[in-house]
């Protein structure tokens, strides 16, 4: 049966592939945030891949993407310049429960593995399940913006018991990751409202409703400072949010931005530098992606005094103060 805010169409991208050549095309689907692979032997040296995204996803994007990937591998794999890639829709109703097959745990961090619920899973010592549905929002854990900030939030969350704003948490797997990596209190914030149902869900199958809390809305309407604020969401919203999220981090908390390629990292730090308030930590990559990390600095220079936050009252979130998920 489908649950509510699940995906109901998918596209299958099928490709015809050397053999040798599979390991790195899979990576880079799995980057691209497919959710699921199959792979068969075909003829001799050859494989099919067959990679399932949600439909919505938008397919030329992807496509244009993959070509030009297997392009620049021609040099190490020449036959891939026959590569056939054909696209196929799905619908999950005619799909039964087929499609569960594809999705297996995945180690995306050191420390954090993403599980589908139907998995039964063998977990190594500290290794912390997250528990998610695959295909209902954005953050299964297979996309290299959501490992960035899962790696990011392992480091900021050494030490325990402290608070995290999660902006744009779309499945909630980060907002889940920090509650289960020993996280006080996670506020978990989306615009959308498939997204949110998705994360609500996922919060409880984790348990970890007790200190997450997920709510409607986007980084203006919160009203405290947290210990760390990640944002993993794409360049133009995080240039626009640079100051509501930098005035939601206690002095000395860690600020960590994803959802940008490399290509803009440069612009994304220097117009965060440009605050004054920020010290850049660590910039982590994966394929094309960067992930950003500042702290934020202890004296607050004059140029820029404290904004004060939104007081309680009209369009403020009444859950940031009492309430649960
Ligand atoms: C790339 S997904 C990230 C999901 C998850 N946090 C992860 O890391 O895998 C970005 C999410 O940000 C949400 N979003 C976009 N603009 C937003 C805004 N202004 N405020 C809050 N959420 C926003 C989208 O709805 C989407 O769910």
């Amino acid at each position: 049966m489908l649950r509510k805010g699940q995906v109901r169409e998918w596209t299958e991208v099928s490709l015809l592939i050397p053999d040798s050549s599979a390991e790195a095309i899979s990576n880079f689907l799995i980057d691209e945030g497919t959710t699921g692979i199959e792979e068969i032997d075909a003829d001799q040296g050859w494989k099919r891949l067959k990679a399932y995204f949600p439909a919505k996803e938008r397919k030329g994007g992807l496509l244009r993407r993959l070509y030009r990937y297997a392009k620049s591998l021609r040099d190490l794999y020449p036959e891939l310049c026959r590569v056939q890639v054909e696209t196929r829709s799905l619908a999950q109703e005619n799909w039964g429960e087929n499609w569960k097959r594809f999705f297996k745990p995945i180690e995306v961090t050191r420390h954090f593995l993403v599980s589908p619920p139907w998995s039964s899973l063998r977990l190594r010592k500290g290794q912390i399940p997250i528990i998610i549905h695959p295909g209902m929002a954005f953050g299964t854990g297979t996309h290299a913006t959501t490992k960035l900030c899962l790696q990011a939030l392992e480091e900021a969350l050494k030490r325990k018991k402290r608070t995290v704003l999660d902006v744009g948490t779309g499945s909630g797997i980060l907002a889940i990751a920090a509650a289960k990596a020993g996280a006080r209190e996670v506020v978990a914030i989306d615009v959308d409202p498939v997204a949110l149902n998705a994360a609500r869900d996922n919060v409880r199958t984790n348990d970890v409703a007790d200190r997450v809390r997920v709510r409607m809305g986007s980084v203006g309407k919160v009203l405290k400072e947290f210990d760390v604020v990640v944002a993993n969401i794409d360049l133009k919203s995080l240039r626009r949010m640079r100051r509501p999220l930098f005035r939601h981090l206690k002095p000395g908390g860690i600020l960590i931005l994803s959802g940008i390629l490399r290509r803009n990292e440069k612009d994304l730090l220097q117009f965060y530098l440009e605050l004054e308030g920020l010290t850049p930590m660590k910039t982590t990559w994966e394929g094309e992606w960067s992930c950003l990390t500042f702290r934020k600095k202890l004296e607050r220079p004059n140029r820029n005094p404290p904004v004060a936050l939104r007081s309680p009252g009209e369009g403020a979130l009444e859950a940031f103060s009492s309430g649960s998920s």
